[in-house]
């Protein structure tokens, strides 16, 4: 179950990357990721602070910094994205310069908005639904053109669907 390839996870907010990532990285016995939780570590502040008080392109460019650093500098194989991460264009090159499998999960706007709206992560791009959905649906194109597409059905756990990825993905 184990071809050496570090992946990455992508998709919309709320899909629910990181708890997929914890259990996938449990299940394959690797070390795991979390983008957002790395930037927040190395920049001492939180995301949620980056882009109200800095912006969104300011926020853009920490993000691609930190995504060379922890290709680079850490042996991490599962890496759980920030939503935004896989739609910027350098940060695409990146990962497919790196050799990342990439894993797109999909899931239905309500869903992943039911969950947005649940957590208690501050979201400053999801600030209203209808902020959320257009950026959701300005998105879809760009999610996959990851190498995997996994369908998120709200009937399976993320330990599920973490084991569904490693099946396929880890062969
Ligand atoms: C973002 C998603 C967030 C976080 C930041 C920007 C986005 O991560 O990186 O708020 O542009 O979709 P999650 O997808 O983990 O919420």
């Amino acid at each position: 179950m184990d071809n050496g390839r570090r992946i990455a996870l992508t998709g919309f907010m709320g899909v629910g990357k990181s708890s997929v990532a914890r259990h996938l990285s449990s299940i394959a016995k690797c070390e795991r990721l979390d983008l957002d939780a790395y930037i927040e570590k190395n920049t001492k502040r939180t995301i949620a602070d980056i882009i109200t008080n800095d912006g969104e392109p300011a926020y853009r460019k920490i993000e691609t910094e930190n995504l060379v650093r922890a290709l680079r500098e850490t042996t991490a194989r599962i890496l759980s994205l920030g939503g935004g991460t896989w739609t910027i264009p350098v940060n695409r090159d990146l990962l497919v310069e790196d050799d990342v499998t990439t894993v797109w999960l999909e899931s239905t706007f309500e869903h992943c908005w039911t969950n947005i709206s649940k957590s208690r992560k501050e979201r400053p791009l999801a600030k209203n639904k209808a902020a959320a959905m257009k950026l959701f649906e300005a998105r879809q194109s760009v999610y996959c053109l990851a190498d995997w597409h996994f369908i998120i059905r709200p009937e399976f756990t993320s330990y599920e669907i973490a084991g569904q990825i490693a099946e396929q993905v880890f062969s």
